[in-house]
């Protein structure tokens, strides 16, 4: 594929950088439109929560990608930014989060940015709109267990200088979306920084929770969890680690 042009449009304040990308992705925006912000109004998380930051103390962006990829391959599309993100923060700090299901970077057991990917369209080519909020300076919400790139390692980072990386890494990756081989890479890069992978997780889902023990992700992105001796498939859920106290672990 040719090389992404970036286009980045910058916002001292919005309400949510994805509402604002989806709109212009709808319009026919093409791949590589970027929207970052200093301050969301309404910034949004996954399942219809709020996401908050004070201005100027977290990257909050989102990138409009139009991959070649079927809509229950999302997660994928989401692996691909994260792990971007990853190796973006890595290079800019040595903070070297892990990926918690399904779209956690987490330091330990505190969140330290999350991913919200929206599917705005479904022609030749998927409109994806992935949203990424990274905590720089600020340590997320009182009710979430979490921490900053900058409580982790001392260095401070801008929005920009971390959105340029980001976008590099992105582009090193973006082509493996496209192609069956190159999404494999992507899957086993995943896999390998996914550290829910052999851990025992309750996964709180909207009906029920599950207790079991996390062995792989499927084709799909979905969490394989085996409970009572049956593998199930997890879409959609909220995953916490749980501890096993010492003297029971096997
Ligand atoms: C989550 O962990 O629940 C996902 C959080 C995603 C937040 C980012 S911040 C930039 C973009 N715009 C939004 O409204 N949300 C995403």
């Amino acid at each position: 594929m040719s090389p992404i042009i970036w286009r980045i449009e910058h916002f001292d304040e919005i309400d949510s950088t994805n509402t604002w990308l989806a709109q212009r992705a709808l319009e026919g925006a093409p791949e590589g439109l970027v929207a970052v912000a200093d301050f969301q109004s309404a910034g949004r998380g996954r399942l219809d929560r709020r996401w908050e930051s004070p201005p100027g103390a977290s990257l909050l962006c989102s990138i409009l990608l139009r991959p070649n990829v079927a809509p229950d391959q999302l997660q994928l599309v989401v692996a691909c930014v994260a792990l971007a993100a990853r190796a973006a923060l890595v290079r800019l700090s040595g903070v070297r989060p892990a990926l918690k299901w399904p779209n956690d970077l987490i330091v330990g057991d505190a969140k330290i940015a999350g991913l919200l990917a929206e599917i705005v369209a479904v022609d030749e080519r998927l409109a994806v709109v992935v949203g990424i909020g990274v905590n720089l300076t600020h340590e997320g919400p009182a009710n979430v267990v979490s921490t900053s790139v900058r409580a982790e390692s001392g260095v401070t980072i801008t929005p920009p200088a971390l959105l340029d990386i980001l976008l590099d890494e992105l582009e090193a990756r973006r082509a493996s979306l496209d192609s069956s081989d190159g999404q494999a890479t992507l899957r086993d890069e995943y896999q390998r920084a996914l550290v829910t992978l052999g851990r025992l997780v309750r996964v709180e889902r909207t009906n029920d929770v599950l207790v079991g023990l996390a062995t792989s992700v499927d084709e799909f992105g979905q969490l394989i969890v085996v409970v009572n001796g049956e593998e199930v498939a997890v879409t959609v859920g909220d995953v916490v680690h749980v501890r096993v106290p010492e003297g029971e672990q096997s």
